[in-house]
């Protein structure tokens, strides 16, 4: 027993087969594509799109969401097969333990935390840029002052240094607290926020329509040159490496699809709807997303993202640039709000679903995995949870975390790829419901696309990553490598293992 002992698939599949005792199979292509929405659509197409036009792309930051869209199809292709053979909660840490061995598990569920902990301090970041201008425009109220809505490590234009971020770390502590009370968002409400979310995109898309200016929009592709951001950090702007960096950048947005394969044991037959689902969701956004980034680029100048319209940035540009639409503005800031909620909950409920599995591995400490007594939450990791991601959200930029969760992710993705390749080899007979086409030709695309991305990134999100990790290795080997069930005992079933949480 060593770094890379694997999981027995037979292993795995006892596992599934208990929980799916508890689990019922319920859910339809249809759902699975509306809860894909749902956890999609959000900070990453309200901020992110803009930022990545300001930093790298102008208006080719369409051209980045083709990339990045191109990206996660590919990872959607592998997740489907995993997820459809091996169908048990914890995601790809789950996959990449059955395939890759304990080390490389360790790996992925560490940086799953840039994923989802992180991620969810991004969205928390967004909220609170959009309760900010929800208090001035839509309630006539003064704005929450710069220091307490911002990070130490931002100034404001006037030079008023940040502290920290107090709505990012509210919304973030209401959210964890409501999940420990195991209030599961119902289809009905996921539902309602999913409409509204495409609803307001649409609306932009076909109202905004008439605001473009072409002026903004020439060239399409800006020509390859620097920009240096007011933290002093230089991107690469226009060309190849400007779509790059841009793909990177909003492959924030797409971020979310991989919550549809957690879902495999509720699935009715996931065979069909599995694959419907991921793609499915991804398709319907890619195209809501291409349109949308043209609009918005459209509408105003790369300056005013740069400066004025840096901060909830899509009602800036409505409120600036689309006389009579006022009302539009207050809509979308209301609207997503809540939209922004439903994806940090589902970005937290991830992270728990991830520690949950690790620390019945005894690669996390017990407490992890820990269930209240009465509604049968991982309450402490939740709480856990809680206090990392806060600090991210009330003390970093919301562009450095940003980054840092599209890195994670697609670190993740490669895996993701890569385990698809190994399992084939290694289980040839195994039942896979669905099976990625052209293995390993597509597999190997998905890496070298997603690869790209990663090169497309600041390479200060490079060396993030890297610190990232180095910090899960020292935890692995001093505490994980030792508390292993696969390596102390070689079993993965704890007999006395509770019920599975409800999550
Ligand atoms: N895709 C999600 C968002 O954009 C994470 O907020």
């Amino acid at each position: 027993m060593g770094l890379f002992t694997k999981k027995s698939i037979t292993q795995l599949l006892a596992d599934a087969s208990e929980s799916e005792k508890t689990l019922k199979r319920t859910l339809t292509a249809g759902s699975l594509i509306a809860l894909g929405i749902g956890a999609i659509i959000g900070a990453g197409l309200f901020v992110r799109t803009a930022s990545a036009a300001a930093q790298n792309a102008g208006s080719s930051v369409t051209i980045g969401f083709i990339v990045a869209a191109i990206g996660c199809a590919l990872a959607g292709l592998c997740y489907a097969e995993l997820s459809s053979s091996i169908p048990i909660s914890g995601s790809a840490y789950t996959y990449t333990y059955a395939t890759m061995g304990e080390l490389l598990a360790w790996v992925i569920g560490w940086d799953l935390v840039l994923e989802y902990a992180v991620g969810a301090a991004t969205v928390g970041i967004a909220w609170s840029e959009y309760l900010n201008n929800l208090l001035v425009h839509v309630f006539n109220m003064s704005p929450i002052p710069y220091q307490w809505c911002h990070s130490p490590f931002e100034t404001s234009v006037g030079g008023v240094s940040g502290i920290m971020n107090a709505p990012a770390l509210f919304i973030v502590a209401a959210l964890s607290l409501l999940l420990i009370r195991g209030t599961q968002e119902s289809a009905f409400v996921n539902g309602i926020i999913v409409i509204t979310k495409v609803a307001i995109v649409i609306l932009i898309i076909i109202f905004g329509w008439n605001f473009i200016n072409p002026v903004n929009h020439t060239p399409y592709i800006p020509e390859a040159t620097t920009y240096t951001d007011t933290e002093g950090i230089t991107h690469n702007f226009g060309g190849i490496w400007g779509i790059l960096g841009a793909a990177g950048t909003v492959f924030f947005a797409f971020i979310g699809f991989d919550a549809v394969s957690t879902a495999a044991q509720e699935t009715k037959n996931p065979k069909t709807a599995m694959p419907i689902g991921i793609l499915g969701s991804l398709a319907i956004c890619t195209v809501l997303y291409i349109l949308f980034a043209h609009v918005l680029t459209g509408l105003a100048p790369v300056e005013f993202f740069r400066n004025n319209g840096k901060e909830a940035s899509v009602v800036a540009a409505i409120q600036n640039f689309m006389p009579g639409y006022e009302w539009l503005g207050k809509l979308v800031t209301v609207a997503i709000l809540a939209g922004f909620s439903s994806v940090i909950l589902v970005m937290l409920l991830g992270q728990s679903r991830v520690f949950y599995s690790m620390s019945k591995d005894g690669l996390l400490p017990r407490v992890f995995s820990d269930l209240h007594p009465k509604y049968k939450t991982p309450y402490k990791a939740n709480l856990i949870i809680l206090v990392l991601v806060a600090a991210f959200a009330a003390f970093v930029p919301g562009n450095i975390v940003g980054d840092m969760t599209s890195i994670g992710t697609l670190f993740a993705f490669i895996l993701v790829c890569a385990a698809v390749i190994v399992l084939r080899k290694t289980e040839p007979n195994l039942v896979r419901e669905f099976k990625t086409p052209w293995v390993p030709f597509l597999p190997i695309l998905g890496i070298v696309v997603c690869l790209a991305m990663i090169l497309g990134l600041h390479w200060t999100n490079w060396l993030r990553l890297i610190g990232w990790l180095a910090i899960g290795f020292v935890i692995y080997f001093g505490y994980s490598k030792k508390h292993s069930k696969l390596n102390t005992k070689g079993i993965t079933v704890d007999p006395v293992d509770p019920p599975a949480p409800k999550l």
